[in-house]
């Protein structure tokens, strides 16, 4: 989907190149007819307004925004992603959590937003595990493929966050994909968030069944925490990527800080030295 979208943008724009669409609203031209059929309940790509490229050359890794990317139609079959083998329905799912939960914690949300990544985070807890246990549970597809577009919905008008600018850049570098990257990211990046989450986080655990509106936000936070590494368990996700290198770490701490500040509206601002640490919490050691 996101490269249909790269070509309908240098169809409007033939004479611009895609590295110089980086960005926020830099095509700013009406597209040909684009209608969507996602094959994955996950980028959410059928409903917002950005296309992730990589540059194969430079191993740059980088998105274009603008409303014009977004999909006249959208069409949400679940036959399609009947096939999908279970690694990429569990990482795929991560990547759709990782916008909900990303989007409703930050601080540019309105009513609409927060109401589509509440659908988004509650449908994924319940459905993703069974998509994962039995690709063949049609219910379960079409709930994911539902969950991906709501949460979709959310972070295309909310934004994300630091999960998916650290995401990205290892993206890019090692290309480790995009989900996975998310799903191991996500705990530890809500956990550094600390109290500037906590109200929210406690909404969330409130809304998937596993802390009640009177405990207190630190305690439903922890526990909404909690539930992202038990599902992480349940798919077979892992904890850390291989993948990091040391050395790489202060260069792709420099690309997530260029791409998160100032334009995602996080609970926590960090610099590119704070966000170092969570290429170090997920390096093997
Ligand atoms: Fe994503």
């Amino acid at each position: 989907m996101d490269c249909a979208k790269a070509v309908g943008a240098r169809i409007a724009r033939p004479r611009k190149t895609l590295d110089k669409m980086e960005g926020i609203l830099q095509v700013w031209k009406k597209l040909p007819l684009l209608i969507a059929i996602p094959t994955t309940a996950g980028t959410g790509s059928e409903t917002t307004l950005a296309a992730v490229i990589t540059d194969s050359r430079t191993r740059h890794k980088y998105p274009i925004n603008d409303f014009v990317l977004i999909p006249r139609y959208a069409v949400l079959d679940p036959e399609v992603t009947r096939g999908l083998p279970p690694a990429v329905t569990a990482t795929t799912g991560m990547d759709a959590l990782t916008h909900a939960v990303e989007a409703f914690i930050g601080g540019s949300t309105t009513k609409e937003t927060r109401h589509d990544a509440i659908s988004a985070v509650k449908l994924i807890f319940t459905y993703l595990p069974k998509a994962y246990a039995d690709g063949n549970d049609m219910n379960a597809r079409r709930h994911m493929l539902h969950a991906a577009y709501f949460a979709g919905n959310a972070f295309s008008k909310s934004y994300v966050g630091y999960v998916h600018a650290v995401a990205h850049s290892l993206g890019g570098r090692y290309n480790t994909p995009h989900g996975l990257a998310n799903a191991v990211l996500l705990p530890y990046v809500l956990q550094a968030y600390g109290r500037h989450a906590y109200r929210k986080l406690h909404r969330l655990a409130v809304a998937i069944g596993i802390s009640d509106p009177m405990e207190s936000h630190r305690v439903g936070a922890e526990k909404f925490i909690q539930a992202v590494r038990d599902l992480q368990d349940l798919l077979d996700i892992p904890r850390k990527l291989p993948e990091i290198r040391a050395e790489d770490i202060p260069s792709l701490a420099k690309k997530a800080d260029h791409e998160a500040n100032p334009l995602y509206p996080v609970p926590k601002l960090m610099n590119a030295k704070e966000l170092q640490r969570f290429y170090y919490d997920i390096m093997e050691d």
